[in-house]
């Protein structure tokens, strides 16, 4: 049975962007859209052209180079805001223009000192006008996580009927629990006339560390699109990880959900974005950190050796890692000495392995991680000749 097929909006360029110390310029934009637009992501969210010239000169460019990928533009529900998003993504080949307004009752309290009626004719009115300069709208209800799932149902209702596309439900402030989030998908899906005529998008920030968690729950219970970026950065505590929900949709086969990205990309493509934005990607980062396939303790070290599958669910060179590392450090055992020591050319007996062992062991409380080298001043030093 052939799988769903769940969208990858990459906001990489956008939501990511804003994240404190990040600033790419156009030229290393260029290339990171390029990357994402063969790593195999649906959309491309380019920038917010309004924002700035640069943003503008940003987006209009990654308009004109994308290839396959939607480009989107990012706008308030302001005419002008649209008009400009517009302008810059006149030369896309497919161009999407995501607009939208907060709808949380202390966003429609605090930021607009409005009302809900206001909020939806505002909602209806960029919808409208976007619609008048490309086919494709993304309508966003900033702060879906914390709003009235029957005042959401309505404002979705109304900008469909003006003529959007995709619903992008955000969990802005990332409050939202799974089962929550996974509920709020469910009731649109239930409650909004006309939901089959638009795709309902999860766009889930990660202030709980729930952001993968809370996009997956939204693809379950029937959202089709995740927005996500590389590395998961993105303002606070940052996006949901592109990574994570491509290889959780890939290693849970009985979802029946799967995405068009080639995962084998993903590993090089969070090690450019990491370069490009200078943001180093934590080393127990699911899927792309240093140490997301790197076995260090003697009881797993044996597993692995023995057989990868006994503490890893997937293979590495799935997302472009070459090999599983067999970290050696005073917490390893014969096994993982021995196997990194046939690595470089020693093919030690029982007996010779006792003996190393024991300097290894010594070494190792004084130095944190033994490498190759230490390997052969160990495998030189010691009392017994044994010879590559
Ligand atoms: O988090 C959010 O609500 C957003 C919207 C502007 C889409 O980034
Ligand atoms: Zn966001």
């Amino acid at each position: 049975m052939s799988k769903d097929k769940v969208q990858i909006f990459d906001t990489t360029l956008r939501d990511g962007e804003q994240v404190p110390g990040c600033k790419l310029d156009t030229k290393q934009k260029l290339v990171i859209a390029e990357r994402l637009d063969e790593l195999g992501v649906d959309v491309i969210e380019a920038g917010f052209p309004i924002s700035s010239p640069g943003d503008f000169n940003s987006v209009s460019e990654i308009a004109k180079l994308v290839q396959n990928a939607t480009v989107c533009g990012l706008t308030r529900a302001v005419k002008k805001d649209i008009e400009v998003a517009a302008e810059a993504l006149k030369y896309a080949k497919k161009p999407r223009i995501h607009t939208g307004i907060g709808t949380s009752d202390s966003h429609i309290k605090y930021k607009f000192n409005s009302n809900r009626e206001a909020i939806i004719e505002r909602a209806v009115d960029a919808v409208k006008y976007a619609k008048t300069f490309v086919e494709d709208i993304e309508f966003y209800a900033e702060d879906a996580g914390r709003t009235d799932n029957d005042f959401l149902a309505r404002i979705c209702e109304e900008v469909i009927k003006a003529g959007a596309t995709v619903l992008n439900i955000p969990d802005t402030t990332g409050y939202c629990l799974p089962e929550e989030y996974g509920a709020k998908i469910k009731y649109l899906r239930d409650n909004v006339t006309g939901i089959h005529k638009a795709i309902l998008s999860c766009h889930c920030h990660n202030d709980l560390g729930l952001a993968t968690a809370n996009s997956i729950a939204g693809v379950i219970n029937g959202a089709r699109q995740i927005e996500c970026t590389i590395n998961g950065v993105g303002e606070r505590a940052g996006n949901t990880s592109l990574e994570e929900v491509v290889m959780i949709l890939r290693q849970h086969p009985y979802l029946n959900l799967d995405t068009n990205i080639n995962s084998k990309l993903l590993y090089d493509t969070s090690l450019m974005v990491s370069q490009k934005m200078g943001m180093p990607v934590q080393p127990n980062k699911a899927i792309v950190g240093s140490n997301a396939f790197a076995h260090s303790s003697g009881i797993h070290q044996d597993g692995v050796i023995k057989n990868r599958e006994t503490y890893e669910i997937m293979d590495p060179e799935d997302v472009g890692v070459t090999e599983s590392s067999i970290v050696l450090t005073a917490r390893s055992g014969r096994a993982a000495l021995a196997y990194r020591s046939k690595k470089i050319g020693y093919e030690l007996t029982k007996v010779q392995l006792d003996v190393i062992y024991e300097d290894f062991l010594k070494y190792a409380d004084r130095k944190k991680e033994i490498m190759d080298e230490d390997i052969h001043e160990i495998i030189e030093a010691s009392s017994i000749n044994i010879e590559k």
